[in-house]
């Protein structure tokens, strides 16, 4: 078994080479000259509202990665060109998808080192929530990290093991509840500040705002307590479980492999 990041080359092409299956069909093209100067504009309002909070309270992982994958302010990013930046790094991809995947698809994409993403952005009537995923959500709050390898082969294994438990809906939710105060709610620890990394508090002002005023109980990351913590996914989060390195949230899931699989 490798150790967190020390995945060789090689070996990840290898990985990611496998095709599709059961998320074939949901695969679509982006379009990316059909977006119009308005829905461009929507994006550079999103990125501009988050940046100023995010170059304070965002992991050094996230900035960097936002950097490396070449994200701009000013227009929604063109896939193919995020991908030739991020997938030499890490063999991740972002994928275009049709919308909401059914989770054997979700976790076989994960597995693949592809990244389902919606290509649609919110419109401006719904600047701070949209209930459907977004390529604002998707891209500008996911994407970054998995130009960081620790997360990136951490990523991968979670949905290994997940395709692993499909027929068993008490594990899957259990390692749903990683996924959210993980991937979705995550915050780890840097130079003694809570700093942002899960996409739902990178993508919504909101969420952002809530942990930085302090409101979350942050709790220490704790496999156990994580895989019990109910969350709703409808109201701000009321506790939080702050890592001190990425390392932990992959052995966090070597370690979920070993106790659900
Ligand atoms: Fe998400």
């Amino acid at each position: 078994m490798n150790p967190p990041g020390t995945v060789a080359g090689a070996e990840r092409r290898k990985q990611t080479s496998e095709p599709l299956t059961v998320a074939q069909p949901f695969l679509i093209q982006q379009q990316w000259d059909a977006y119009t100067a308005e829905q461009h504009a929507v994006w550079a309002e999103l990125v501009r509202r988050r940046m100023p909070q995010l170059r304070e309270h965002a992991a050094e992982e996230y900035l960097n990665g936002f950097e490396q994958i070449g994200l701009r302010e000013d227009s929604i990013p063109n896939l193919a060109d995020v991908n030739r930046r991020l997938a030499p790094r890490t063999g991740w991809n972002a994928t275009p998808v049709s919308g909401f995947l059914p989770p054997d698809a979700f976790f076989e994409m994960l597995g693949a080192r592809q990244f389902p993403t919606t290509t649609y952005i919110r419109s401006r009537e719904s600047m701070e929530y949209t209930p459907e995923p977004d390529i604002f959500h998707d891209v500008f709050g996911h994407v970054p990290m998995h130009a960081h390898p620790v997360f990136a082969d951490f990523l991968q294994h979670y949905g290994r093991v997940c395709a692993g438990l499909m027929q068993d809906k008490d594990k899957l939710e259990r390692m749903g509840r990683l996924f959210w105060f993980t991937v979705e709610f995550g915050v780890i620890r840097q130079k003694g500040r809570v700093k942002l990394y899960g996409s739902g508090l990178i993508s919504s002002h909101g969420e952002g705002t809530h942990v930085i005023e302090g409101k979350p109980e942050i709790r220490e990351f704790n496999l156990d307590q994580v895989m019990d913590q109910k969350f709703l996914v409808s109201e701000e989060q009321k506790v939080l479980y702050a890592v001190e390195s990425f390392d932990e949230i992959y052995e966090a899931a070597q370690e979920a492999e070993k106790r659900l699989s």
